[in-house]
């Protein structure tokens, strides 16, 4: 669908069809209207913020990142010790490591200023230390998604790009009763695509903000204040008084518990069984002891109940030797099990050891031989660490 104003032509970027998803947008008129709406109500109510006084696209960029992981309040003294700091997009490519973590600690999520340190240190290499000025560019820095580069392009530059968050789609749920579960990504391209029609052309940065305020307080997601908000003549859920029944929102499916059995297997020389977890599966690239579900083995070891004898199956059933190749001798030590809970899936790790008395190792999958003391080397996410620490506490 494309909508032709003033000149302009704003698309719903090709892919969805509103319609499809029984949403039908306004009018030319009532577009225009709307936006005069909020950005009469934010010119009168905005809040004074440090960022909100620059366009300077780096402190733009800090304050969007800390704005993820926090509220206003908290935010407002670690940018401005951060911009004290790292003044420059060239100092924060070349911040001391130490520094940097200690310019974040308690904002909690340090892989976000480890990434922001590599975007600026991008910057400095493929951008000539000039900040990127298009979407594309901004949205290819390291860390940078489709709402940061939708907030940085819009403030910073003035490009008319949505910044798509969890309040703006709260807001826009409620203007047109949209009947898509807000927290499921694969839904925010109908945001994105109403959004992309409704940006104020003119002022798309102070769009933004204006929906981010009123998302966060008159709009927020508990006790919302309905009849102060600016656009209430616009909205349908609060013409029709289904104002309690948007956002939907399905609560957040448990993550599936799962048993896993993980083998911890030294060969003659006293090194340990690695494996590299496949591209495409969980954890990928990571190195870990060999693991398998063990509902996998469950048949073959169900009638076991004694510890023993279920490791005596296991040795003897090939399960592990099937797939590895090799007979390995289990001891009867015991490890205390091992959880880890991913936002999907929630591991209970047990671990059994086996020795093999062969250096040898199949050709299928990535396995290596490897002495306890260059797993440093080795990349391993944290369940494999977990691993490796109930290993070493282990009763032997
Ligand atoms: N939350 C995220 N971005 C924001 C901004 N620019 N101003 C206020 N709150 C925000």
């Amino acid at each position: 669908m494309l909508f032709a104003e003033k000149g302009r032509f704003c698309y719903n970027n090709g892919m969805i069809d509103l319609q499809d998803y029984g949403i039908t947008m306004w009018e030319e008129d009532k577009i225009v209207a709307f936006r005069k709406a909020l950005l009469d109500w934010y010119d009168a109510n905005k809040r004074d913020l440090p960022w909100r006084r620059t366009s300077n696209p780096y402190h733009i960029w800090i304050s969007e990142i800390m704005l993820q992981q926090t509220q206003v309040v908290t935010v407002l003294p670690y940018y401005k010790r951060f911009l004290d700091w790292f003044p420059t997009v060239e100092d924060l490519a070349q911040a001391d490591e130490e520094r940097l973590l200690k310019a974040w600690e308690g904002l909690g999520y340090y892989s976000r200023v480890r990434n922001m340190q590599a975007a600026a240190q991008q910057i400095m290499t493929d951008f000539g230390g000039e900040f990127p000025q298009t979407y594309a560019d901004i949205a290819s820095l390291k860390g940078i998604g489709p709402y940061t580069a939708g907030a940085i392009s819009s403030i910073a530059f003035g490009l008319p790009e949505p910044a798509v968050d969890g309040n703006v789609m709260r807001v826009m749920a409620r203007l047109f009763e949209v009947d898509y579960d807000i927290g499921d990504p694969k839904n925010r391209k109908i945001f994105q695509a109403m959004m992309e029609i409704l940006i104020d052309p003119d002022r798309p940065g102070d769009f933004n903000q204006a929906l981010m305020d009123l998302g966060t307080d008159i709009e927020g997601p508990k006790n919302p204040r309905p009849e102060e908000s600016p656009i209430k003549a616009f909205s349908a859920s609060y013409q029709h008084g289904t104002m309690d029944k948007y956002p939907i929102k399905e609560p957040k499916k448990k993550p599936r518990p799962m048993q896993i059995q993980a083998f911890v297997i030294r060969n003659q020389d006293g090194a340990y069984l690695l494996e590299k977890n496949k591209q495409g599966r969980l954890l990928a690239g990571f190195w870990s002891f060999p693991i398998m579900e063990t509902q996998l083995l469950e048949q073959q070891i169900s009638l076991f109940e004694d510890k023993t004898l279920v490791m005596e199956r296991l040795s003897q059933t090939d399960s592990f030797g099937d797939k590895y190749q090799m007979n390995p001798v289990w001891s009867t030590h015991t490890f205390s099990a091992v959880n880890h809970v991913f936002s999907h899936q929630k591991w209970q790790i047990e671990l059994i050891e086996g020795t093999v008395d062969t250096a040898d190792l199949p050709k299928t999958g990535q396995l290596e031989w490897v002495d306890l003391e260059d797993f440093e080397n080795y990349p391993f996410a944290t369940p494999q660490k977990k691993m490796v620490e109930a290993y070493l506490s282990g009763d032997r």
